[in-house]
C-alpha cells in the first residue's frame, strides 16, 4: 500500500498554484456525453479520478484522452447506455453519468453506486428529480436502470440540496421538452461551473448559483472548450497548511470567493489574511484560536473542509466544537488524529476538540479523500515522523498534494 513519510517541525512558506477542481471536472466529463462533435476541458487536474471517468466515457463510446491538463473527447458516434459495473463502484461519481445519457439516448443502464466510509451516499433524491421529469426508474440486480421516451420539464423540489442531484438533474433537464425549475438546488461553485458548460453548448439556464435554476430544454447541444474552475478545496487545504506551519502560503489560481467561509473561520481564528484577484496569502502572525466549525450546504463551511479545519483545531488554543450536517460518519479521521496525541471527545455527533501543545509523530491510516489531507497536515505540525498509509485516497482527489507541500518547504518522503 502507498504511504508517505512524513517529518514535521519545517515552516511552510511560498507560493503554490491551484489545479482545476476534483468536484467540477467529474461531471463536466459526464456531460460531454450530451454535446455532439468535439469538446475540450482545460485546466484539468491529473487524478486518479479523472482517469477513472475517461475510461468511463471510453466505455460509453466517446473518445477521451488527457495530455497535460487537458481532457479532448469526441463525441461523433451513438453513445451506449450501460456504464460498466467495475468503474461506477470505483468511484460513485460515475453516477453522474445517467441523467447525460438518459437524456441523450432515452435510456441508461447504471450500476448503483456504492456507498463510501463517509456516509451510504443514497441517490434518492437524483431519482426523485428524474421521475419528475418522465424519466422512469428500476432497480434490480445492484442497477438502475432509466428510461424516457422524451423527456418533458417540470418543477424539481430538492428535500436536500444535493449537489450531485442537482448537476444530474440539470444536465437530463438541458435536453428536455419545456421548462424545469429546481427549488432548493445546491448552489456549489462546481454546480455553477457544470451550468457555464452547458449554457456554452447552447442550453438555456438562469439562476446558476441560486437555489432556483431554471432551464429551457433545447433539442441539441454542441461540444466546445470549457477551463475547469479552480479547485477551492484543494486551496483551502494549503492555506491551512501555513497556520498548521505558522507559516506564510500564497495560493494563486483561485476564486477568492469561493474560499469565503474558510477564510472567515482562517481570519476568526488569527491568521492574517490578504485577498488579490486571482490569489489569497495567509500568514501566521500569533497564537491562534479555537473556533467552532459547522459544515452546511454552499455558502457555508464546507464539509469538503471540516477533517483539515479539525486537524488546526487540535492545536489551537482553547476548545472547539465540530459539527458535521452533511454526511453522517465523517469523523472516521479523528480516531487517527488520537493517535498523534490530539484531544477529542465525540458526543452527541460532534467533535469536542481541546487543543494541545504538541504533537507527536505516528502511523496513521488514510480513510477517505480529506481525512488523509487532514493527517498530512497534522504531520506537518507534529514532533517526528508520521507515516501515512493509504494513499490511493489521496491520489483519487489531490493532483501532487505532497509535491506542492514539498515546494513550500515541508519534509516529505514518498
Ligand atoms: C459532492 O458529493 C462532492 N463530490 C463531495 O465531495 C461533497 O462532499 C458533497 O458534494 C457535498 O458538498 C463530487 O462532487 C464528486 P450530495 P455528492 O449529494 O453530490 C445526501 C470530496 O471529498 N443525499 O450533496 O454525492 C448524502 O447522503 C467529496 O471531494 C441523499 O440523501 O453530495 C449526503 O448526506 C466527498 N440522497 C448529502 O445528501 C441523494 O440522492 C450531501 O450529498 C443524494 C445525496
Amino acid at each position: 500500500m502507498p504511504r508517505l513519510k512524513v517529518i514535521g517541525g519545517n515552516v511552510l512558506t511560498g507560493e503554490v498554484a491551484a489545479s482545476g477542481a476534483k468536484n467540477a471536472v467529474l461531471p463536466l466529463l459526464a456531460a460531454t456525453l450530451m454535446m455532439d462533435g468535439h469538446s475540450t476541458l482545460t485546466n484539468v487536474p491529473n487524478l486518479m479520478d479523472v482517469n477513472i471517468m475517461i475510461k468511463m466515457l471510453n466505455a460509453l463510446g466517446v473518445r477521451a484522452e488527457y495530455h497535460r491538463g487537458h481532457v479532448k473527447v469526441a463525441n461523433l458516434k451513438k453513445v451506449r447506455h450501460i456504464a460498466p459495473y467495475e468503474l461506477v463502484t470505483a468511484m460513485r461519481a460515475s453516477f453522474f453519468v445517467a441523467g447525460p445519457l438518459v437524456a441523450k439516448t432515452g435510456y441508461a443502464k447504471v450500476p448503483l453506486p456504492g456507498g463510501c466510509s463517509i456516509g451510504s451516499r443514497p441517490i434518492d433524491i437524483h431519482l426523485k428529480g428524474f421521475e419528475c421529469l418522465g424519466i422512469t426508474h428500476k432497480i434490480e440486480h445492484g442497477f438502475v436502470e432509466l428510461r424516457a421516451k422524451k423527456i418533458i420539464g417540470n418543477t424539481v423540489y430538492m428535500d436536500f440540496p444535493s449537489v450531485g442531484a442537482t448537476e444530474n438533474v440539470m444536465m437530463a433537464a438541458s435536453l428536455g421538452e419545456g421548462t424545469t425549475i429546481i427549488e432548493n438546488a445546491a448552489r456549489e461553485p462546481e454546480v455553477w461551473d457544470v451550468g457555464q458548460f452547458l449554457v456554452g453548448a447552447g442550453a438555456r439556464i438562469e439562476g446558476l448559483g441560486t437555489s432556483t435554476i431554471v432551464i429551457e430544454g433545447v433539442p441539441t447541444l454542441q461540444g466546445h472548450e470549457h477551463p475547469t474552475i479552480s479547485d477551492r478545496v484543494e486551496a483551502g487545504t494549503l492555506l491551512i497548511a501555513a497556520a498548521m506551519t505558522k507559516g506564510d502560503i500564497t495560493v494563486t489560481h483561485v476564486v477568492p470567493e469561493h474560499l469565503e467561509p474558510l477564510l472567515q473561520k482562517l481570519k476568526a481564528s488569527g491568521m492574517e489574511i490578504t485577498v488579490n484577484e486571482t490569489s489569497i496569502r495567509a500568514r501566521y502572525v500569533g497564537v491562534l484560536k479555537a473556533v467552532d466549525i459547522e459544515t452546511q450546504p454552499f455558502p457555508g463551511f464546507p464539509t469538503d473542509m471540516q477533517a483539515q479545519m479539525m486537524a488546526l483545531q487540535i492545536i489551537a488554543d482553547g476548545t472547539s466544537v465540530v459539527t458535521e450536517n452533511i454526511f453522517e460518519n465523517r469523523f472516521m479521521h479523528a480516531h487517527e488524529l488520537l493517535r498523534m496525541g490530539a484531544n477529542i471527545r465525540i458526543h452527541n455527533g460532534a467533535a469536542y476538540v481541546t487543543g494541545v501543545p504538541r504533537l507527536s509523530g505516528a502511523e496513521v491510516k488514510i480513510t477517505d479523500l480529506r481525512a488523509g489531507a487532514a493527517l498530512i497536515l497534522a504531520g506537518l505540525a507534529a514532533e517526528g515522523e508520521t507515516i501515512v498509509h493509504g494513499l490511493q485516497h489521496l491520489r483519487r482527489g489531490y493532483d501532487d498534494f505532497p509535491g506542492k507541500l514539498r515546494t513550500l518547504g515541508a519534509h516529505i518522503i514518498e
